[in-house]
């Protein structure tokens, strides 16, 4: 089968791993795109992929794949359809969130033919206390569109597309444990605030709305940290203090580089 549209699936709050997988389309060459957005797309209709060359990017939370990410993945439906899998993370590791992402797509009838590992900016980053800040940059964006270029040089020269030639890629299993997360959200500065109503926009679960004052509020239990309301609001009126950003600028300030598996 000759391949000419890529169809790019993305969960992707902060939008690092939506650039990656932009990227990665770039250096396919094909001149066709369709794009699942599935960080706003709560939905369960079936996403059913055939014909097209899927790439599938998503972030990495506690070494995992994001537990939304996973869940919305579900939708997907191939059908021995080629895949190619990328991971982002934010400069700490990735752990096994790229083989849980290399299971998953196969659990949904793809045939992963590459794999790669990327860095964004970490959700918790701050500008005292950055954390791969800026990332991905355009190193990051070239090495992802040459790999997107490697991919489709490999699928060229596949004969058969099955599961026998599984594609090798680091991680264990089974997975690292995914322990509980204790609720908490970032809060709003009410004296920065300006009711704009974008925050409520950009949340993935629909954990922010209006109160009966007209001010916001944050449900904590449907929030997933992810900080898209924090690094979007125009105001800077929300802050999400927790001791990690402090551990992670310490630990993981030392940049890392994105690696590939074909
Ligand atoms: C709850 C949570 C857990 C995270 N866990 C990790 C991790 O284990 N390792 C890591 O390097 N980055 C971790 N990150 C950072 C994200 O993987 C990183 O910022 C990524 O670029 C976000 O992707 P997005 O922009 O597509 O949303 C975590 C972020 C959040 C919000
Ligand atoms: S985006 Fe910022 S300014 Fe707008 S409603 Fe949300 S917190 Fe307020
Ligand atoms: S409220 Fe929580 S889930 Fe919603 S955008 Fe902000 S950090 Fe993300």
């Amino acid at each position: 089968m000759k391949y000419t549209t890529t169809h790019l699936v993305y969960y992707s709050p902060t939008r690092t791993s939506a650039q990656i997988a932009e990227h990665i389309a770039r250096g396919t060459g094909f001149v066709h795109m369709i794009e699942s957005d599935l960080t706003y797309d709560p939905t369960s209709s079936p996403i059913s992929i055939q014909d097209e060359l899927a790439i599938f990017a998503v972030p990495v939370y506690a070494g995992r794949v994001a537990p939304v990410a996973r869940e919305r993945l579900s939708r997907l439906e191939g059908s021995h359809t080629p895949a190619i899998i990328a991971v982002v993370y934010g400069n700490r590791h990735y752990e096994d969130a790229l083989i849980e992402l290399r299971d998953l797509a196969i659990s949904r009838g793809f045939v992963p033919i590459a794999a790669g590992t990327f860095i964004g900016e970490h959700s918790y980053s701050r500008p005292e206390m950055p954390v791969a800040a800026g990332r991905p940059d355009q190193a990051d964006c070239e090495q992802a569109e040459f790999f997107g270029k490697q991919a489709v040089e490999k699928l060229a020269k596949l004969t058969v597309l099955d599961e026998t030639a599984l594609l090798a890629v680091p991680g264990n299993i089974p997975y690292k444990e995914v322990k509980p997360s204790t609720p908490a959200a970032p809060v709003t500065r009410k004296e920065l605030c300006t009711a704009c109503g974008l925050c409520i926009e950009l949340c993935p679960t629909s954990a922010i709305r209006f109160d009966q004052d007209g001010e916001i509020e944050t449900d904590p239990v449907l929030c997933t940290k992810c900080c898209a309301c924090v690094k979007e609001c125009p105001n800077q009126a929300r802050v999400f203090d927790t001791p990690y950003t402090a551990m992670l600028h310490a630990n993981f300030s030392a940049r890392r580089e994105p690696e590939i598996f074909l």
